[in-house]
């Protein structure tokens, strides 16, 4: 199928008509190389099961994971012990708190983090990759994000250095989390992967088509590759609607309808089942989200991108529900 220009002048005008939701956030100032981004982008792409891509607005820019990082490691970890294993230390339960709070945690005093999405238990589930040390760990999620990806990755330096000093939140709830025996490798060497792995960075289209695979099972459709089980993705679908958006996760599914993950550096990555009863055209077959737009929510959700997400679901009829 050859790309099809209606959807490209759609999403350049959806972006366009999207931007000014900017101004309902701000870039995450408590990471200070996050904060200094300029607030009024926006970028979108999409791509589609036959490797058609549309991408609008600010799509150029590179930025890191953040949070969407821990959608992956999830993923990257269950492909490598099970999902028995990875489900025995950390829960699929939504907490609607911060994604970096610590009163889950000392209020319920769970027998294991609630869910791979919140810091806690990413920082517990990131301690468990594969490997003796943080540098090794790391290398093996990059490699397990650059097979998806089809390129090699790179660290942004000044996300990661900014964040490590700045990181006195994330190292409490290390701290904690040792405490309550969560955690077997030591307080700064769980900080150091997990800093790493949101330090990675990417492109709208880097999100879009991990998010193709995502909603296609495992599956790559483009490249006849797969890459992780049903089982695997099942779940992982199942905490971007639950979990993904964070205390924002059930507006989110009210409103757009598509399990998606979000991170503090405003990016996106969103999967659309195939959804062939569909009376609308496009992306009946499904597809991959990639967003960029820097200006956050209190919830640390990209303020604009929300806000686009919500008018192409409701469009494009995209709601899984
Ligand atoms: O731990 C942090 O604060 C950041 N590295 C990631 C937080 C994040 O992206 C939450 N997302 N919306």
């Amino acid at each position: 199928m050859q790309t099809n220009p209606h959807i490209q002048e759609q999403l350049e005008a959806w972006v366009q008509e999207n931007k000014g939701h900017a101004v309902l956030g701000t870039t995450a100032q408590y990471i200070p190389a996050l904060g200094k981004e300029d607030p009024s982008q926006l970028g979108i792409c999409m791509v589609d099961d036959e490797g058609n891509y549309y991408c609008a607005g600010d799509t150029d820019k590179e930025f890191t994971l953040q949070s969407i990082s821990k959608a992956l490691t999830f993923i990257a970890l269950s492909c490598h012990y099970g999902l028995e294993f990875v489900l025995e230390r950390v829960d699929v339960e939504p907490t609607g708190e911060a994604f970096n709070s610590i009163i889950p945690f000392e209020i319920h005093r769970p027998n294991k983090p609630f869910n791979p999405f919140i810091n806690a238990g990413a920082i517990t589930i990131s301690a468990l990759l594969p490997g003796q040390t943080s540098q090794k760990k790391y290398e093996y999620l990059l490699h397990f994000l650059e097979e998806l990806v089809g390129h090699p990755l790179e660290l942004d330096k000044e996300v990661y250095d900014s964040e490590w000093q700045s990181s006195h939140r994330n190292r409490a709830l290390a701290y904690y989390l040792k405490e309550a025996k969560f955690l077997d490798l030591e307080v700064e060497e769980a900080l150091d992967i997990y800093i790493r792995q949101c330090a990675i960075k990417v492109s709208t289209k880097d999100l879009a088509l991990i998010g193709l695979i995502i909603a296609y099972d495992g599956y790559n459709p483009i490249t006849k590759v797969k890459h992780f089980s049903e089982e695997i993705a099942q779940v992982a679908k199942v905490l971007m609607v639950t979990c993904g958006m964070y205390n924002s996760s059930g507006n989110f599914a009210a409103h757009v309808g598509i399990p998606a993950k979000s991170g503090v550096s405003g990016g996106i990555m969103a999967a659309v089942p195939p959804k062939l009863h569909s009376q609308t055209y496009e992306f009946r077959a499904g597809a991959g989200i990639g967003v960029y737009g820097p200006a956050i929510d209190v919830q640390g959700n990209s303020a604009a991108g929300t806000m686009m997400l919500r008018q192409i679901s409701k469009e494009w009829d995209l709601s899984i529900f």
